[in-house]
């Protein structure tokens, strides 16, 4: 389906993002113009530093843009409460998202004091057991339980788990698999897929590996030094890009993730190309 059809969820037209350090200006997002559509799974790629994780902040309304023009369906985002009733995210580290002392359960429960208007204990507790579930979790296996006594994998989950249950219209998930072993990454981003399926979520994922960005997304931002310096469906972005970043990016894959998860890649066919040499 072309994107004329579909209707645009965060609009950017040259949107830069600077911060005062110190006696210079840093500039972490440049001139940065996109739309990012309904039902869209968009993959953000690039190296540490490069300004994705303030790109991900502005599309949560915690940082206004400095120059340019940024919209949620349409409108600037000016209330952020009324914003994260719609749009949530997913961390980095999950243990930095559940407090210690308290159980897994309990704070799954109370996430649903973000939303307004307030669903009922009742009516939360089963959208939460749906969430567990969805990431293969009985609910009663973690009924007594505290964040100590996961794995950062199930943490992970806990936090898909949340997001089900929270139901956002789009959900921003900011590297969520790097603290985990590959084979548990791929369950993760599985996961992830089937939440934004059954749920018809529009997912921003922001990684440095592009093999799971290919493997996830529908389309693909690739950032450097703060711009976007080349976006488009995996195709247009993998295919037969000369981007440098895009190029760097690709040789850059963890050699797990080569071969299985970039099929059509230029990885691939450079693999294929020796082969025949
Ligand atoms: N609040 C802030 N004040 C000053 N500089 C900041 C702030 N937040 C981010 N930066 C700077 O902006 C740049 C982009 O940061 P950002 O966190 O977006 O990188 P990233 O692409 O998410 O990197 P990583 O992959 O390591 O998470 C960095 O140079 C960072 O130091
Ligand atoms: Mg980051």
């Amino acid at each position: 389906m072309s994107n004329e059809n579909k209707t645009v969820v965060f609009h950017a037209d040259n949107i830069s993002k600077s911060f005062n350090a110190g006696k210079h200006l840093k500039v972490a997002v440049k001139n940065a113009s996109f739309d990012i559509y309904d039902g869209d799974f968009v993959s953000i790629v690039g190296s540490s530093g490069c300004g994705k994780s303030v790109l991900a902040k502005m599309m949560l309304g915690l940082y206004p843009p400095t120059s340019g023009e940024f919209t949620y369906y349409g409108k600037p985002i000016a209330n952020t409460k009324k914003h994260w009733n719609e749009v949530q995210s997913i961390f980095q580290d999950p243990f930095s998202c559940f407090n210690q002392f308290f159980s897994i359960r309990t704070q799954l429960e109370d996430a649903r004091f973000i939303l307004n208007p307030r669903p009922s204990k009742a009516e939360f507790a089963e959208r939460v057991d749906a969430g567990l579930r969805a990431v293969n979790m009985e609910p009663d296996e973690i009924r007594e339980k505290y964040p100590f006594e996961l794995s950062g994998g199930q943490m992970q989950r806990m936090l898909i788990a949340r997001a089900f249950a929270l139901r956002p219209k789009v959900l921003i998930a900011d590297e969520p698999t790097s603290m985990v072993d590959a084979h548990v990454r791929a369950g993760i981003l599985d996961y992830l897929m089937k939440i934004k399926k059954e749920l018809n979520m529009t997912v921003v994922f922001i990684t440095h590996d592009i093999s799971l960005a290919n493997y996830v997304s529908n389309r693909i931002f690739i950032m450097h030094d703060g711009q976007i310096v080349n976006q488009g469906t995996p195709d247009e972005v993998l295919g037969n890009t000369t981007e440098p970043t895009t190029l760097k990016l690709l040789d850059d894959i963890p050699d797990v993730n080569k071969q299985e998860w970039i099929p059509n890649s230029h990885l691939a066919r450079k693999a294929k190309n020796a082969e025949n040499a």
